[in-house]
């Protein structure tokens, strides 16, 4: 780790974090995506720690010019009556948990990420080891995939991550020279307006941006940043009219092979509106890749206190019923248009995983109760579509 991964965060982005109720702590540690809610009735809880703070509802103002110049600033206001809607509200918290796990993980060696210190404060509590695996295993399965894509495309191709929250993948692509042509993401409006904040005020965010784009402006708002290879764009990914349109105005190219990627992202929406944006994904681009990660097996009581307990954050598992196996996972992804669907739970996933790089993270932090990892393991999946670009071998790619 860096010493630079633990400088503190501006005061807007650590305040608006650190502010919140401390809901019973045995009940709400981390809601997303390993809820150790989850075993509250059959394991008794090793820490307590307070429930993280949604984010701020209203916003800190962007004053600062990005670029020389800047366009209309709309801080505060929504594009879309859907996105200003208080019963998203737990949905968007479940932004803050992944940001301050991945964090943490990062924090303590678990993967390399110098970028995510700057949108979210380090955790005073420790997150349990076996999440912090959990996310190990997640952001390697994910990025294992993407690099697999932009391969098979010499990165002669566009990436959307749905849902994308403060994820730092653009970034950690470009120190790598893996850059695609484009890089898209989608949020709701409120939390892509706290993003570009932070990137306006921290130039390692800025500066990489910047440095591509090789015209003097750069189209910002309060909900848009359009640069030349990268986009940040404000929507709700249940008004598909209003994403195309969005992603059009920022030249999404739909000739281009595409990759989409939904981390944490369909379970929040019902089966039919998850299944309507597969769709349009899958009709919209003459190749394409679909890449989601999110609960599976939730059938069991384990997936039922989960529910449960989100449900009392205010934050509703609407598509639960497509995470109930991994052939219900995947037939989803076939019914809406994709050629090609696969899926791994998680533990297979980790089982997998190189072992050079399993007992590294395995030395970080003791685990005593590995069922703890399995049972969780067992409740996420990462699955993948592609349709088309058979000239590209898209069909071939696999974890
Ligand atoms: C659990 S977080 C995951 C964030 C990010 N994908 C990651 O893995 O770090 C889920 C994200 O999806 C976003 N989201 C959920 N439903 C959405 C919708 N209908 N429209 C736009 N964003 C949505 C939330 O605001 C949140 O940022």
């Amino acid at each position: 780790m860096s010493g630079s991964e633990e400088e503190p965060i501006s005061g807007e982005v650590a305040g608006a974090a650190g502010v919140g109720g401390v809901i019973e702590p045995r009940q709400l540690s981390q809601v997303e995506p390993y809820s150790p809610l989850l075993l509250i009735s059959a394991v008794p809880h090793r820490r307590s720690t307070p429930l993280p703070c949604p984010w701020r509802t209203q916003l800190p103002g962007t004053s600062t010019p990005m670029a020389t110049r800047q366009r209309e600033s709309s801080i505060t206001s929504c594009s879309s009556a859907s996105s200003c809607d208080a019963d998203d509200e737990g949905v968007r918290g479940t932004c803050e948990d992944a940001s301050l796990c991945k964090r943490f993980a990062v924090s303590i060696g678990y993967w390399h990420d110098p970028y995510i210190q700057h949108f979210v404060r380090l955790s005073k509590e420790r997150k349990a080891p076996e999440i912090n695996r959990g996310y190990f295993a997640r952001v390697h399965g994910v990025s294992q995939l993407i690099k697999a894509f932009l391969r098979k495309t010499e990165c002669h191709c566009q990436i959307i991550n749905l849902g994308a929250g403060m994820d730092t993948t653009f970034w950690r692509l470009k120190d790598e020279d893996l850059l695609p042509s484009k890089y898209f993401e989608v949020d709701f409006p409120m939390i892509v307006t706290r993003k570009l904040h932070t990137i306006k005020c921290k130039p390692p965010l800025s500066s990489p941006i910047l440095e591509l784009h090789s015209e003097d402006t750069l189209q910002m708002d309060g909900h848009i940043l359009d640069s030349k290879r990268y986009a940040v764009i404000g929507a709700d990914l249940r008004d598909l009219s209003e994403l195309e349109e969005k992603l059009k105005k920022c030249n999404m190219n739909t000739q281009l092979p595409t990759l989409l990627i939904a981390e944490c992202v369909l379970v929040y929406m019902t089966p039919e509106q998850s299944a309507s944006l597969l769709k349009w994904a899958a009709n919209s681009f003459e190749a394409a890749m679909f890449i989601n990660y999110e609960q599976v097996n939730m059938g069991d009581r384990f997936g039922q206190i989960m529910i449960e307990n989100l449900r009392r954050r205010q934050c509703d598992l609407a598509g639960v019923e497509t995470c109930k196996s991994l052939e219900s996972q995947k037939e989803r992804l076939l019914s809406n248009g994709w050629e090609t669907a696969s899926a791994v739970d998680m533990m297979e996933l980790y089982n997998r995983l190189p072992r050079a790089e399993v007992s590294r993270i395995e030395s970080l932090e003791f685990l005593d109760e590995m069922e703890l990892l399995e049972q969780l393991m067992r409740h996420y999946c990462l699955c993948w579509a592609t349709k088309g670009g058979k000239e590209l071998g898209l069909k071939e790619i696999t974890y």
